[in-house]
């Protein structure tokens, strides 16, 4: 109300002091003061207020006092100040609601005397307070300038009071009439602070009163400023910019656009949503995009929840790709991706015939076991194409941390999901067939075991909730076809084989490889370097040219390297002009891959030529092979050495092999005093890969025999074969690698224990075996008759075929 206040400037009113006034109406007013001088706009609403401002005639002159007690409704003359002031009512206006509008004028101080009347309204006498004006001096002219400037400040830093108040202010001279006037436009002066001020007619100690109010609303004021900025500046960066995001969205909302990041946010729900994922983690992940949402988007870990969130919602919680497995198509896909392999294509469609039956079947898991490049990681791929499910590979050689498959917990940083989450992301499905390639390659060190991880994730027992650390959310994993692929088994843990089922792949034969290379190899080739198949003839014999003397494997890899090296050069022909057909001769073979580079028949022959030299076959992961069996004597006592990369199964072999010759001396035509004088030494060149095992003892006794005898072995012959120390051969295994490898490297003869009769029949098809002979022996001494010529007419044409080998090679 005060605030409403006009003031209104008139000449001091020349009422003589002390003068007494005759009966005239009170009006009490709540909560407000009148000064002198000052108009005051009164709401008159009580029934004797009423019926006092009607009752005024011509003379319109009341006295306006204050209430002790705001909250009193019919006040007593007891109830009311002493001291008031005496107005000049202006103007009346009736309210709608039956009260009063008056405008009263305040005219002078005066102090209320008896009361005439109570009812219905209050008169009473009056006498006029007189002002008691200082004499002038420098100190009142400075107070007064001070209360005019502290004025100033307050009414320039207030948002409520008009600009006015300061000019009126400057332009009041008089020190009385400019105590009042503040008085009465100040809004934080309380009714009793104003009241105290209407009663202090002493002017000096009114304008000293004043300013101690003014000093004091100016430092409240100052204390309000440095609390509002200090609240201000700890608010600002945080609070201050929330506000404004949240006024920007509404905005936006209105307006009806979303920004960026709004839209990003409605696009992820949407991905949630559609996502399928399983109830639990569909609510932890709202619960984050919540909390994105609440999120500054310039907030260092705003892209971590993001991305995490993105994780969940792209995941294929709920998408599967395959329908039902035909089986005979899938065999017919098999086939034509794969040359062969006849067992191995029966067991994997047989195992599909009963996830066919049995579609939610916990069976085990395949594992294709085999040499390098014999098709393990191709022929997953194509079952995954007979299935009409996504493959996806994972290469586990080499990985030594447990969380390469099963990702990183979320605080670290940079963490992201492991591979298996990785590659389900990458398939899109949630039945993809995995590879999991070179298990046997799996590491281990102090990060933790992948094999436990793996383990995890094979066993159909528990994959179905497959926790990887990123997304610490449980995962189906059961309708993933996961095919391991290794070359070996040894390495495997026990644990991990258990839940395989194994599939074991060999190597080819040469007439095998030449029907991939016909068949698989060089059209693809051709293909891939872009050559018209109209133009080159590759004919069966440069094929086997190839896989004969430019490469020595049991798988394929090497081979369809080659030919491709051919296509590569045929393509720089035709670039270079030359169109007309070209046929592959045994001669262009050379020209294009250069010199023969393996040479096994030859080296064979080559090496037998001297006595003590034997061939033995050896099994490695990568296949079969042939390894050299050299034994010397020279002068000595009796002692025997074995070098070579050799373990110590095959050390314990030589001995038993050493022992035997030595208690058959006789038996064999030696001089039993043979080996008094002379020292034995018996090498075994490394290939690549170290040997042991105890299958080269019968070949050991055999180098043995051939140098104390001075007997070369017959040429192309080899053979394996465990020997005990009365001369027993007894039976050794992975018979088809080796029969496989003897037959790449030229072998004719080969001698094996008769026990493995058995598995060469199961195992190898007659047109692998076609070329060789195959020599079952029981004992030693089988072995060495075949192994040994007998006559002279066998020397001799021992001969004959040893000159005939090494001269083709030059
Ligand atoms: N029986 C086959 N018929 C047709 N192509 C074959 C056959 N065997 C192998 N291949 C081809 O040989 C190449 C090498 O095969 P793949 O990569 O599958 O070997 P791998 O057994 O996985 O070897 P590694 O143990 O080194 O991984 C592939 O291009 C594959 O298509
Ligand atoms: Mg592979």
């Amino acid at each position: 109300m005060a605030s409403d206040f006009v003031s209104v400037i008139k000449p001091t009113a020349d009422e003589p002091e002390g003068q007494q006034i005759g009966p005239i109406p009170v009006l009490p007013v709540r909560d407000t003061v009148l000064f002198p001088h000052a108009v005051l706009p009164l709401t008159v609403g009580r029934e004797s207020s009423i019926q006092l401002i009607q009752s005024l005639g011509e003379e319109k002159t009341i006295l306006v006092v204050a209430q002790r007690d705001a909250r009193q409704d019919s006040p007593q003359a007891a109830d009311l100040h002493n001291i008031g002031t005496r107005a000049t009512v202006h103007k009346v206006v009736k309210m709608p609601n039956q009260s009063l509008f008056v405008f009263t004028e305040g005219n002078e101080r005066v102090r209320l005397g008896e009361f005439a009347q109570i009812t219905p309204f209050m008169t009473a006498e009056s006498e006029v307070i007189a002002e008691v004006e200082p004499a002038k001096s420098p100190e009142l002219e400075a107070l007064q300038r001070n209360v005019v400037s502290q004025f100033q400040q307050i009414v320039t830093s207030s948002p409520t009071l008009s600009d006015d108040l300061q000019t009126i202010a400057i332009n009041i001279e008089e020190p009385g009439r400019l105590a009042d006037f503040i008085a009465s436009s100040l809004p934080f002066l309380t009714t009793a602070d104003k009241q105290e001020l209407l009663e202090t007619p002493d002017v000096a100690a009114r304008l000293e009163r004043i300013n101690k109010h003014l000093a004091k609303e100016l430092e409240v004021q100052q204390l309000r400023n440095k609390i509002q900025s200090e609240v201000q500046d700890s608010v600002q960066s945080s609070q201050r910019d929330f506000y404004l995001r949240e006024q920007l969205k509404a905005i936006q909302k209105e307006l009806g656009d979303l920004d960026d990041t709004q839209k990003d946010i409605a696009e992820l729900k949407e991905k949630i949503e559609a996502a399928g994922m399983p109830e639990e983690t569909k609510k932890d992940a709202l619960k984050e995009l919540a909390r994105l949402s609440r999120m500054n988007s310039m907030a260092a870990d705003y892209s971590l929840t993001r991305n995490y969130i993105e994780w969940l919602a792209v995941l294929p919680w709920a998408k599967s790709s395959a329908g039902e497995v035909d089986i005979l198509k899938a065999k017919e896909i098999l086939d034509a991706d794969h040359y062969g392999l006849k067992k191995v294509k029966d067991r994997i469609l047989d195992y599909l015939s009963v996830r066919r039956l049995k579609p939610d079947m916990k069976g085990p898991i395949l594992c294709f076991v085999g040499p390098p490049g014999v098709g393990k990681t191709s022929l997953g791929r194509s079952v995954a194409k007979a299935l009409g499910r996504k493959f996806s590979r994972i290469s586990l050689g080499g990985m030594h941390d447990e969380a390469e498959l099963r990702g990183h917990r979320r605080t670290y940083i940079g963490a992201l999901p492991g591979q298996i989450i990785q590659n389900l992301k990458r398939v899109e499905t949630n039945d993809p067939v995995f590879m999991l390639d070179e298990i046997d390659k799996l590491g281990r060190d102090f990060r933790g075991d992948p094999a436990s991880a793996l383990l995890e994730v094979l066993d159909p027992e528990q994959n179905n909730t497959f926790r990887d650390n990123y997304l610490d959310q449980p995962f189906d994993l059961s309708k993933v076809l996961f095919i391991c692929t290794a070359n070996q088994l040894d390495p495997v843990p026990a644990p991990l084989l258990d839940r395989m089922e194994i599939i074991e792949l060999t190597g080819y034969t040469e007439e095998e490889k030449v029907a991939i290379a016909e068949t698989y190899l060089i059209p693809r080739q051709e293909k891939e370097n872009g050559i018209d198949p109209a133009l080159v003839d590759f004919p069966k014999d440069a094929v086997a040219q190839i896989a004969r003397h430019y490469t020595r494997e049991a798988g394929v890899r090497k081979l369809e390297q080659q030919v491709g090296t051919i296509f590569r050069k045929i393509a720089r022909r035709i670039a270079e002009g030359k169109n007309e057909k070209v046929t592959i001769t045994n001669e262009l073979v050379r020209e294009f891959l250069g010199g023969i580079k393996v040479r096994v028949d030859t080296e064979i022959a080559e090496r037998t030529k001297r006595a003590g030299v034997a061939v033995g076959l050896a099994w490695t992961p990568v296949g079969g092979d042939v390894l050299f069996v050299e034994a010397s004597r020279m002068k000595g006592k009796g002692s025997f050495a074995i070098t070579g990369q050799i373990g110590d199964v095959m050390k314990e072999s030589m001995q038993a092999a050493l022992t035997w010759v030595r208690s058959n001396a006789k038996k064999l035509g030696l001089d039993e005093d043979l080996l008094k004088d002379s020292d034995l030494h018996i090498h075994v060149p490394a290939g690549a890969i170290p040997k042991d095992g105890p299958s080269a003892g019968v070949t050991m006794a055999t180098a043995i025999v051939s140098l104390l005898t001075d007997t070369p072995v017959r040429p192309l012959l080899a053979m394996t074969g465990e020997i005990t120390l009365s001369g027993n051969v007894l039976p050794v295994g992975g018979i088809k690698e080796k029969f496989l490898a003897a037959k790449r490297a030229g072998v004719r003869d080969v001698i094996l224990p008769v026990d493995c009769r058995q598995q060469v029949e199961e195992d190898l098809q007659a047109d692998q075996i076609e070329g060789v002979t195959i020599h079952y022996a029981s004992r030693i001494e089988e072995v060495l008759s075949i192994a040994l010529p007998r006559t002279t007419g066998e020397v001799v044409h021992d001969e004959v075929v040893r000159e005939e080998l090494i001269s083709a090679a030059v």
